[in-house]
């Protein structure tokens, strides 16, 4: 398939990443004799390796790529290249720990570049520090409570306008309208579809483009939250607009704790990054959710049964945080679902220093992994790990590093709590509303690198009314 002398220039790119003696080696290790690198595969012609990691979430399975290597080389940490960088793993509930608890210290979150290009926000440092504290404000458990009744509206409307009357639906595609659709409205009350499907269109391009992210995309990205951004400043100023209405007037209002207000391009910034954190994630969450309750159907009648209450004892047509709060029962198997099937398979960070883990040296420089779903499905941890068990409970386990959808420590996910509200929500007026079942019970579900149902996930709907 590939001419002879591009194979040749493919092949050396990638051993030269993976040589210990190239020049990615930092400076501060070379002077240092016979450093003890962990095991792993970096010596190695990496051709292979290198596309093993996409093509085990491409089959559905993104965590046998760790669990093998951690059989073959060490079960706490070893290294490999992905995405042309020397990179360590690092595995379970210690590597977990280590990372959550050393960032900033030993180590700093890392994207790869073309994630840089578009999310310029400052991940690490004092002002990032005073940054996520601001954004805590907005996101902690009390303040988005005046946000479950706006998307509560939203998704009632989204399921009057584009699921009533249907017989199928492909929930997938389905779900990118409505997730952007609804963080578009909650974050910055941009209801006009247009704009919405373009910012959907673009993040498609983002996402299939990591790799290769055409030059204009974040200057289109940009463009259209600029304008969004400029409007709103105008409506602020002739008081249209109000300084709580949502994430966007809260941050051209608001001071950090040092007094310092937001620039408009790292407003900007931080509109682009939660928008794009928050709908993929939680489409792939809810995606899951649907085929489990499908596959399950004693937990889609237990799931049916709670929301029923919740319908009869409600007090306004729409759910209150109260009344999302009933619905523990739920809550549950989404947490399973969360554990059988992270949204997310892992995130990188940065080695800021030499340290040593484990017995080895991990060099400065070196790009370090967490994998979610490897820890997910560890036996230890979960007897029978793959199985869908409602009545156990996620992440109530002694070791709070066993369970880890949304992350840990500093860098732990920001938008968890709204996820949570927003699955629930969706469940209920679903569970309300329909019965469903997969129009292609066997669909293939792969990662690439998001989660991606090869036919999109075609459900048949019933009409159900309580
Ligand atoms: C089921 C849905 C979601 C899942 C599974 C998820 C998962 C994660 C994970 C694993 C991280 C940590 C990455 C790391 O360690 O570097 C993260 C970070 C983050 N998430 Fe989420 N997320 C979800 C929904 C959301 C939503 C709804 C929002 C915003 C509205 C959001 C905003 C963020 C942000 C801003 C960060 C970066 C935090 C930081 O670096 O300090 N996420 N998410």
């Amino acid at each position: 398939m590939f001419g002879k002398a591009l194979l040749h220039k493919i092949w050396r790119g990638f051993a030269s990443c993976g040589d210990r003696e190239a020049s990615s080696r930092p400076a501060t290790l070379s002077a240092r004799a016979n450093p003890r690198l962990p095991p792993g595969s970096l010596r190695w012609p990496l051709i292979s390796e290198t596309l093993e990691f996409p093509r085990a979430g491409w089959l559905g399975e993104p965590e046998r790529f760790i669990r093998e290597r951690m059989d073959r080389h060490d079960a706490r940490v070893f290294d490999t290249s992905l995405l042309g960088e020397p990179m360590a793993v690092f595995c379970g509930t210690v590597g977990h720990k280590f990372l959550f608890g050393n960032e900033n210290k030993a180590v700093k979150v890392w994207w790869p570049s073309t994630v840089q290009k578009l999310f310029r926000v400052n991940t690490a440092g004092e002002d990032a520090k005073s940054l996520k504290r601001m954004l805590m404000n907005f996101f902690h458990l009390e303040a988005l409570k005046r946000y479950t009744e706006r998307m509560d509206m939203i998704t009632q409307h989204h399921l009057d306008t584009h699921w009533e009357g249907r017989d199928e639906v492909r929930l997938y595609p389905m779900l990118k309208v409505y997730t952007l659709e609804l963080a578009c409205r909650i974050f910055t009350s941009t209801d006009d579809p247009t704009r919405v499907s373009n910012l959907a269109a673009l993040f498609d391009v983002f996402i299939n483009g990591v790799v290769n992210l055409p030059i204009s995309f974040p200057g289109t990205a940009f463009r259209q939250i600029r304008s969004i951004t400029m409007e709103r400043k105008l409506a602020l100023w002739e008081e249209k607009a109000t300084p709580d209405q949502d994430l966007l007037s809260f941050l051209l209002t608001s001071a950090d704790a040092n007094g310092r207000f937001l620039s408009e391009m790292e407003i900007i910034d931080i509109i682009l990054l939660i928008l794009f954190a928050g709908h993929d994630t939680t489409r792939s969450a809810i995606t899951l959710l649907m085929k489990y309750l499908s596959d399950y159907p004693e937990v889609y009648e237990n799931i049916c049964k709670e929301h029923e209450d919740v319908a009869k004892s409600k007090e306004l047509a729409w759910l209150q945080r109260k009344d999302v709060q009933k619905m523990r029962y739920s809550m549950n198997v989404v947490a399973k679902v969360l554990r059988l099937m992270p949204p997310l398979t892992g995130a990188f960070r940065e080695a800021l220093v030499d340290f040593t883990y484990a017995g080895y040296t991990i060099p400065k420089g070196w790009k370090l992994y967490w994998s979610t779903g490897s820890t997910h499905k560890d036996p230890v941890l979960y007897p029978n790990p793959e199985k869908f068990d409602a009545s156990r409970f996620e992440g109530s386990g002694s070791n709070p590093f066993s369970y880890v959808p949304f992350g840990g420590g500093p860098r732990m996910c920001l938008g968890h709590e709204f996820a949570r509200i927003h699955i629930l929500i969706f469940l209920h007026n679903m569970v309300t509303r329909f019965k469903w079942n997969l129009a292609i019970p066997d669909e293939a579900i792969g990662y690439d690198p998001i989660l991606s149902p090869q036919q999109g996930l075609p459900l048949r709907l019933l009409p159900r009314r309580l």
